[in-house]
């Protein structure tokens, strides 16, 4: 857990964050991910289920470092994938077929044959994004001579109280199959039965959820429509517990898992209950550490740039995410001087707020909760190179990884 010392210097594992830096020979920008942080995470959800069959399904894209998804499937985890690449690293990190679940709409046949042919039995479940999806996977299963195992994702109608761009369960957005297609959905289902075997129902109404009740309707929703169809081995509620990124967060993932259980343990006791959060069991385990590059006056503005930009850590240029910077290696005090904190690339949105980081400001800056959709959204964009990872693991040792350089980007771009 990320703590700081008496002199007021970020600590995690007990170490020194600039010492731990040091000693894996990372440069800025790096992220620093707390493993030992993120399995405790795991184990306190995976506790709240009790007797209640369940897979907690991690959803990779919030970071799909190997020593994550290992971690997480060491403490229990399977995973949720949402392309061909995703389902491999998930495979290679360990989690086994029975523990997959394949989402996403625009599904590849690279990623569909993968999912249908991996073990045994292929995949868990893919979960089924339309109607039209379901002549596209019976097609595909045709081919490899398999019987694909799907769960419908459904549209349950629910806006849920959160940024607009990560609601996803409401009628308007992209994801899913809308309520009033659903008889069409299992139409096509019956007519496919040869190649297509409906394991269960699922949904995902949204992210960042910082109150349990959305969550709940969407699960009501699906639960009401699982009954109907006897034999479904699971219902998937989804991901989005929220986590709070300084202005609060009263509900832990436990409390998700535990009213989810009740809701299946009443209408569907039996059936495997898998919840797929990504967010909440590793954003706030991950900080992205920056150096201050430039300061610069220009009238009445005070701008602090880092070396790390949106290139590094996209959220708050993607839909104005805020994540709390503070110095590395003094403690953050609310009433220093405030500067406008921004990165080095060419778009105006580059920027991740108004912070109190003191005059004159800190050498190197923590930006906090970045464990989640940081590093899995970086991007070469003015050929900036990615930036580094640092694992800390639960017994202390440090690793670290560093694809994606400016050097190989270079190359790259510059072949003929
Ligand atoms: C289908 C699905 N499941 C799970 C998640 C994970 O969401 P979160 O990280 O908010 O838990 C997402 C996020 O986009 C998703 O689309």
């Amino acid at each position: 857990m990320l703590s700081r010392d008496s002199h007021g210097r970020a600590i995690l594992g007990g170490r020194r964050i600039a010492d731990l830096l040091e000693a894996a020979g990372a440069s800025t920008p790096a992220y620093i991910y707390d493993l030992g942080a993120m399995a405790c995470e795991a184990r306190e959800l995976t506790a709240a289920f009790g007797d209640q069959p369940y897979l907690v399904a991690y959803a990779v894209k919030a970071n799909t470092a190997g020593p994550v998804i290992r971690t997480l499937g060491d403490a229990g985890c399977g995973a949720e994938v949402g392309s061909w690449a995703e389902l491999q690293v998930a495979l290679r990190a360990g989690i086994g077929p029975e523990r997959l679940l394949l989402s996403g709409m625009g599904k590849t046949s690279q990623a569909i044959d993968a999912a249908v042919g991996a073990g045994d039995r292929g995949i868990r479940a893919i979960q089924v994004d339309s109607v039209d999806e379901l002549g596209r996977i019976a097609a595909r299963a045709r081919a490899i001579g398999r019987k694909a195992r799907v769960a419908l994702r459904l549209n349950p109608g629910v806006m849920a109280e959160t940024h607009e761009a990560i609601a996803t369960g409401h009628d308007d957005a992209k994801f899913g199959i809308a309520l009033r297609d659903l008889a069409a959905a299992f139409e096509a289902l019956d007519g496919a039965s040869d190649a297509l075997d409906l394991v269960g129902l699922g949904g995902h109404v949204g992210s960042q959820l910082t109150r349990t009740e959305d969550y709940l309707e969407g699960a009501r929703a699906i639960l009401s429509i699982a009954v109907t169809r006897p034999g479904l081995e699971l219902v998937d509620f989804g991901g989005g517990f929220g986590i709070d990124y300084g202005d609060g967060c009263a509900v832990r993932p436990a409390d998700f898992a535990r009213a989810a259980t009740a809701l299946v343990r009443e209408a569907m006791p039996g059936a495997t209950l898998v919840v797929e959060p990504g967010r909440a069991l590793v954003g706030a385990h991950g900080s992205l550490i920056a150096t201050v590059v430039a300061t610069k006056l220009s009238g009445e503005r005070r701008w602090l740039v880092l070396d790390a930009g949106m290139t590094d850590l996209l959220r708050p240029a993607l839909y104005g995410a805020r994540h709390r910077i503070e110095p590395l290696d003094a403690a953050p005090d609310p009433h220093a001087l405030t500067w406008r904190v921004v990165g080095p690339v060419c778009e105006s949105t580059d920027e991740f707020g108004e912070f109190s980081l003191g005059s004159p400001p800190p050498a190197k800056v923590l930006i906090r909760d970045a464990g989640a959709y940081g590093y899995t959204m970086a991007s070469h964009y003015n050929g900036r190179g990615y930036p580094t990872e640092v694992f800390l693991h639960a017994d202390g040792r440090v690793t670290t990884s560093h694809a994606n350089s400016a050097t190989s980007w270079v190359d790259a771009r510059s072949a003929s």
